[in-house]
Order: C-alpha cells, then structure tokens, then sequence
C-alpha cells in the first residue's frame, strides 16, 4: 500500500485565502487584524518560523509588528513590551516565539499575554477554556492538525488516536482536541516504554517528539493516518521529520510529507487565530 499524502501547502492555500477575503472585510471597515510577534536571541530555526509568519501575515492582508530582542533582553523589559502590546489596539494578537533564552521565565511571559490576544492558546486561561471544552484559540499546530483530519473527512470519533509527545505546544492541546472530537486518545513520551506496542493500535498517529526517525514502518498500523509534527534535517542536512517517511508511507494510508505538512498549517491557524481575535474585538 502506498499512503495518500495530506497536502499541507494545498490545504493552507485554500485555507488562506478564505482568511484574505475575511481580512479584507474587516480591513473595509477600518478593523485590519494586527499581530505582533517577538523574538529573543537569534536561533536561525526560530528566525527562519517567524520570517515564515511575518510573510504569511502580510500576504493574508494582516497587520503585523515585529519585534526582534538580543538574547541579553531582560524579562522586565521582555514584560513591558508585552504589557505595551496589551494596550495596542492595531494588535489583536501577540506572539512570543519560543522557545525564550534561560534567564527568562517562558510561563510568566505567557501569563502577561493579555487572554484575549494569545494567538497562541497557551496561557493558562486558554489552556483552561481548552480543557473544559470551551476554547478561545486552539494551539496552531494541533489545530493544524485536526483541520487535516477534516480534509479528509477522516471520522475522529471512536477512532484510537496516539499523540506522541507531551508538551505544551503541540502534545498536550493535540490529545485535548482529539478527546474532544470523540477520539479515545493515547498519549506517549519520552519515557514510554515500548512505543511500538501503542503506536502500532493507533488510527490516528501524531509524531511531536523532534526525534528523526522515532517512529519506523513496523511501529504503523496498516492504513493509519500518519501526521508528523517533526522538523529536523538529516545526515545530508535535509528538512525531515520525526517519522521514517518512505517506509511508513507503505504502510499508512495517509501521511504528512515534511516540509509541506503540517509546518505550513501551523502558521494558517495563526493567521486564523489572530483573523478571529479582529473578529471578536
Ligand atoms: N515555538 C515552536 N512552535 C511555536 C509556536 O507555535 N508558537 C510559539 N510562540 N513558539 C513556538
């Protein structure tokens, strides 16, 4: 068997532009969504992700703000940008790019972030509304993620979904919105003993580990959908997954292609995030 690939370039483009003729109505009214996103210090990974939503954002007709900090900014500084931001009305939405630089506390960057304008889904009201099954925005990237399942029209309910990985980012959200869509949801980490033996009962695999090649082809139920959330490079210094693409997608029915999976879903459901932040102001 040959897996069908989900095609995040595709669905993104259609996706966009359904966020362009949005954008471009509230713009006509004098309501152009805005984000600002910051970034410290100067990881080429992570300068690379929000050059990639700076564009995405201009392309879609939303207002952006970019702030770039060098890895010596203090938090209270960090803190005040953040609070400024708060109280910006052309800024619907904030983003901190993370991971921060040590000597800054991530959580209590996040928990400045007015709720209202945490595009990202991650303070902890949000996490919270998410929880209880009443969210504001949902984590980009297991966003990103269920709206591939919904492109293939893929039934959630009742299926066996794994997530592995668990964090705050993309783990713990993805098993939240797969539970909530009637999933029975497994989650592994990075202790998981015997991966195998959970991965190989799931439907629904989704990979966030940044581990190339943690999950092989005999670890892949026949016919699963494969979803991996990886962005690694190779031994020849190519972009690849968590997954070990060529022999998994033989088993798989359907599979996510890195680069052109699920990256570019990430920064759609950004551009939707902060499109229905604008919408709700
Ligand atoms: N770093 C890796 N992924 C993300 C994300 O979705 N949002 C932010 N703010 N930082 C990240």
């Amino acid at each position: 068997m040959s897996a069908h690939i989900i095609d995040g370039n595709l669905l993104s483009k259609e996706l966009r532009s359904q966020v362009a003729e949005r954008v471009a109505t509230l713009t006509r009214q004098g309501r152009q969504p805005g984000l600002a996103v910051i970034l410290v210090g100067d990881s080429p990974a992570s300068q690379v992700y929000v050059r990639n939503k700076i564009k995405a954002c201009e392309d879609a007709g939303i207002h952006s703000v970019f702030e770039k900090y060098d890895a010596a900014f203090s938090e209270a500084d960090l803190l005040a940008r953040v609070e400024a931001l708060n109280h910006d009305p052309r800024i619907h939405g904030i983003l901190v790019q993370l991971p921060l630089p040590a000597h800054i506390d991530a959580h209590k960057v996040i928990e400045a972030i007015a709720a209202e304008k945490d595009v990202d889904g991650f303070h902890v009201n949000n996490a919270g509304l998410l929880m209880t099954g009443q969210p504001l925005f949902r984590p980009c990237t297991p966003y990103g993620v269920m709206k591939m399942l919904e492109s293939i029209n893929y039934p959630v309910r009742g299926a066996n979904a794994v997530v592995v990985g668990a964090s705050n980012i993309v783990g713990k959200p993805q098993a939240m919105l797969l539970l909530q869509a009637g999933a029975t949801v497994t989650i592994c980490n990075s202790k998981t003993r015997d991966l195998g033996h959970h991965t190989r009962n799931a439907d629904i695999l989704v990979v966030a580990t940044g581990k190339r090649n943690i999950v092989t082809a005999d670890m892949v139920k026949p016919g699963a959908v494969v979803i991996d959330v990886g962005m690694n490079r190779d031994d020849a210094g190519k972009l690849c997954g968590d997954v070990d693409y060529a022999p998994c997608a033989e088993v798989a029915g359907w599979i996510t292609p890195v680069p052109g999976g699920v990256g570019p879903m990430t920064i759609t459901m950004l551009l939707v995030n902060t499109l229905e932040a604008a919408e709700r102001n």
